[in-house]
């Protein structure tokens, strides 16, 4: 019996011992893959520059709001042959006598764009005269830039075709209206504008129009922003799957809007309030509720986000921006919007579109900002907005066209000059 329990002792201890070590070595293994797979997606060793290479290859930028197409009027009345976008047009006259204008196909690629809102924007003074026929102008003039540039350029119409566009490595070209006077406090045309591509449409600028008020305009301000009618526009872009824009609204027409669009919106080109108190950039009230409504603020470039500061603003107070209304909306809720092309004043090392990696990369050092945290800065937000404002489309595709028209009384109420109108309103 002893001799034979000692050999079996003896295999014993090794079991154990073995047993051991086995558990061991398992153990270990499971607590490295464990750190490893709860780390956040970027391994520790990443560089920042490393950082957002990966993030703007993975999902390049896409722009809120490009006001290159009112260069294009301003500075050579619409013709495509004065100019080739495919180069440095910071070294081509006339855009290099102009202090409003950085972009061209270079600078967009330099700055890993791959998705635009081209702004077709009309003036205040043309409200209630030229308005409607100088947005088709612009509407015009973007659809043949973009046709002209086809190696580079596609329009997009769709969310599923921006993200094919991006896939493509061609820019996503989407056409958006800047201010609300384009439509002429007209349904029917808001649905034709529609029709020609058009895909976002800001509900004003710098001046009120008849149903919706401006944070720039002071005189005759309606009580909840948006008039009547107002809500009506709202309730037909849901209908058409167009992109409701607040920039520029007044803190009233903004709130009153997010309540009342079934659909999330975004604010094209903006800024935080509590960083710069311009009129124009938003209060902590309203970045809380666009968070609740899963819209989307992009982030401006430009001296209305800057010029609060007393002296030349830097890329670390655009990034200031940002990571503030980061932290008071939520991640979901940030992107860019630089507005080049309608300000003669980007901030310093960002003066045109080829430095947005180096906002990136201003974020990345913080170490605050994942790959994640800035793909959905630089294009998922967007992306996002875009497919659920679809989604809600289908979902009010079986109501009809809104055939209301606005009223002689609701253009008086708002002091609107008549001298240029010829057609027939309803009184009341
Ligand atoms: C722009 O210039 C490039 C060469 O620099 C040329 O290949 C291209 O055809 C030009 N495009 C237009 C529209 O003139
Ligand atoms: C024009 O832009 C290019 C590309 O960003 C840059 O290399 C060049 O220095 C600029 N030229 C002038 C005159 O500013
Ligand atoms: C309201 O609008 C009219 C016409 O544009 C203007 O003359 C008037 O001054 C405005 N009222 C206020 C209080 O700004």
């Amino acid at each position: 019996m002893d001799r034979e329990s000692k050999p079996l002792g003896l295999k014993n201890t090794l079991f154990l011992v073995g047993g051991a070590i086995g558990t061991i070595v398992l153990m270990v293994v499971i607590i490295v893959i464990f750190i490893f797979a709860t780390k956040p997606d970027s391994s520790p060793s990443k560089t920042p520059e490393e950082l957002v290479d990966d993030a703007l290859s993975a999902m390049p930028i896409i722009d809120g709001r490009n006001l290159f197409a009112s260069n294009i009027r301003e500075l050579v009345f619409n013709d495509l042959s004065k100019f080739n976008f495919s180069t440095n047009l910071n070294e081509t006259y006339p855009w290099s006598e102009s202090s409003r204008t950085q972009t061209d196909l270079p600078k967009l690629r330099d700055g890993r764009v791959g998705a635009v809102f081209w702004s077709a924007l009309v003036g205040c003074q043309s409200q209630h005269k030229d308005a409607v026929s100088e947005t088709l102008e612009q509407v015009d003039i973007i659809q043949r830039l973009i046709h002209l540039y086809k190696e580079d350029l596609r329009l997009v119409l769709t969310a599923q075709e921006l993200e094919e566009a991006i896939e493509g490595k061609v820019i996503g070209s989407l056409i958006s209206i800047g201010a609300g006077q384009s439509i002429q406090s007209s349904i029917a045309v808001l649905r034709q504008f529609y029709q020609l591509g058009v895909r976002s449409v800001a509900l004003t600028q710098e001046c009120h129009t008849p149903w919706a008020d401006s944070s720039v305009d002071k005189g005759n301000i309606t009580s909840s922003g948006i008039s009547a009618f107002g809500e009506l526009i709202i309730e037909e872009m849901n209908r058409l799957g167009l992109v409701i824009d607040l920039s520029y609204a007044s803190k009233d027409a903004a709130l009153s809007t997010l309540k009342h669009s079934v659909a999330p919106l975004i604010f094209s080109t903006s800024g935080a309030h509590s960083i710069c108190p311009d009129p124009r950039n938003l209060d902590d009230e309203v970045l809380k509720l666009v968070a609740e409504k899963n819209g989307v603020i992009m982030v401006r470039v430009d001296a209305h986000n800057l010029e609060c500061a007393g002296r030349p603003g830097t890329i670390q107070d655009i990034a200031e921006h940002i990571d503030y209304i980061r932290t008071t909306s939520s991640i979901d809720n940030v992107g860019i919007g630089g507005n080049y092309d309608g300000t003669h004043n980007p901030a310093l090392d960002l003066e045109d579109p080829s430095k947005y990696p180096d906002l990136f990369l201003e974020l990345a050092t913080t170490q605050r900002w994942s790959q994640e945290d800035l793909e959905k800065l630089s294009g998922r937000n967007l992306l996002r907005v875009f497919k659920s404002v679809e989604q809600v489309r289908d979902i009010l595709m079986t109501r009809e066209p809104i055939q209301t028209t606005i009223t002689k009384h609701e253009l008086e109420q708002k002091r609107v000059d008549q001298s240029c109108m010829t057609a027939k309103y309803k009184e009341l």
